[in-house]
């Protein structure tokens, strides 16, 4: 097991990454003060609850501690103040109360619904986060928490820290492959934003790391969060620094709206995002000669590079007015200074964008 700590004053917490870590949660939860006298409420979601379910709670009772379950159906729409309404009705019949402590067991859905569930259930309680996907390395960390309005994703959320993170690695085994490739998609991004030797790294352990070899996983783990931890460390709730994690995730997420979040899973949207942030990089002089390096990793990943299918452009557009991110009304942009570095470039001209669109669909170099 390897441990991180996330340095935020009161609210730091330590990140655990390893295989069969569960067995160990009741030792884990007393070094962060959580002894059996707590009751737990276990949220995770129908996919997940089946593969490891019992391992979290088997050792939890054997322990002595009370711990609740409830389950939410797979999937984004979970994310819903419905389901909120259904947890907090599950967690009074269970008993929950301030002393409680909610324990999230699943993917980024369960994450961000859960640690909202604990941001607000009696004015907040502490959760802890168990990621089972890769992508949740990215979403446990940092404290990010909300559901989706029918008008907007992520649009209700807070920002609660966990008191702990604990990442078995063994659970990605049983990830749908598309899910895996999708999570290297944030990998790559950590490695792109902020270190040159990590992406040089992941370049040549391509092949192993989506074999899932549970040693370089761990690495990879291990560095995407290092890197997510020391941003969120310097900028907890996001006045400026902690936007270069949103690296390709403005034509990212405009992709993804766009395809109706079915038809592109947010790594792959992310992907061509970051395909893109490099040619406007490249095409603004930020940057030079990484739209090849970037294409070459993500394609190691097997992760697309070019917009495939029928795009609109003012949709796109639009879509990208609308991120929360672009503030009155200029377009702003993460770009690349180099492989490993980025800044936040504001009032990006529109026919720049407009261009970039057109290369992504012709599949273009630089
Ligand atoms: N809070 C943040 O900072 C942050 C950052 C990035 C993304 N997110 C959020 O994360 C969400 C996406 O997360 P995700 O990609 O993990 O999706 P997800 O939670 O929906 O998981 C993907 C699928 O894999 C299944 N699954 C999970 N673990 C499994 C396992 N070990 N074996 C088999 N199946 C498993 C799930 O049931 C689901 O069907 C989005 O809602 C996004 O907004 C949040
Ligand atoms: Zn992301």
């Amino acid at each position: 097991m390897r441990t991180l700590k996330v340095s935020m004053g009161e609210r730091s917490y330590p990140i655990h990454i390893g295989s069969d870590l569960y067995a160990r949660l009741p030792g884990l939860l007393r070094d962060r003060g959580i002894g059996p006298d707590r009751p737990l409420m276990l949220v995770t979601d129908t996919h997940v609850r089946p593969l490891y379910g019992e391992k979290v709670t088997e050792p939890l009772r054997e322990a002595g501690y009370r711990v609740g379950e409830a389950t939410v159906p797979a999937g984004e729409s979970s994310k819903s103040l419905e389901h909120l309404s259904r947890l907090v009705e599950e967690a009074l019949r269970f008993g929950l109360d301030r002393q409680g402590v909610v324990l999230a067991l699943g993917g980024g859905v369960v994450g961000d619904l859960a640690g909202f569930l604990a941001a607000t259930y009696m004015r907040g309680i502490p959760f802890v986060q168990l990621p089972t996907t890769l992508l949740a390395h990215d979403s446990s960390v940092g404290g990010k928490v909300g559901v989706n309005h029918p008008l907007g994703k992520n649009v209700i959320g807070a920002f609660h820290q966990p008191v702990m993170v604990v990442f078995d690695v063994e659970t990605l085994r049983t990830l749908p492959a598309r899910e895996v490739i999708s999570g290297y998609a944030e990998v790559v991004k950590e490695a792109l934003i902020a270190d040159a030797s990590f992406a040089d790294w992941l370049l040549r352990n391509s092949e192993r790391l989506l074999r899932l070899e549970p040693a370089l996983v761990e690495e990879a783990i291990w560095n995407g969060c290092r890197i997510k931890a020391e941003v969120v460390s310097r900028d907890e709730r996001e006045a400026g620094l902690r936007a270069v994690l949103n690296y390709g995730h403005t034509i990212g997420h405009a992709l993804e709206a766009a395809s109706g979040y079915v038809g592109l899973t947010h790594g792959e949207g992310v992907s061509i995002g970051m395909v893109g942030a490099a040619m406007l990089g490249e095409a603004l002089g930020t940057a030079r000669e990484v739209v090849q390096p970037t294409k070459r990793l993500l394609t190691a990943f097997r992760l697309p590079v070019q917009l495939e299918g029928n795009w609109s452009e003012d949709d796109l557009l639009e879509l990208m007015r609308r991120d929360k991110k672009v503030r009155g009304g200029a377009y702003t942009f993460v770009l690349p200074e180099r492989i490993g570095a980025v800044r936040v470039v504001r009032g990006v001209p529109e026919e720049a964008i407009r261009k970039v669109l057109r290369q992504l669909a012709a599949g273009e170099g630089s």
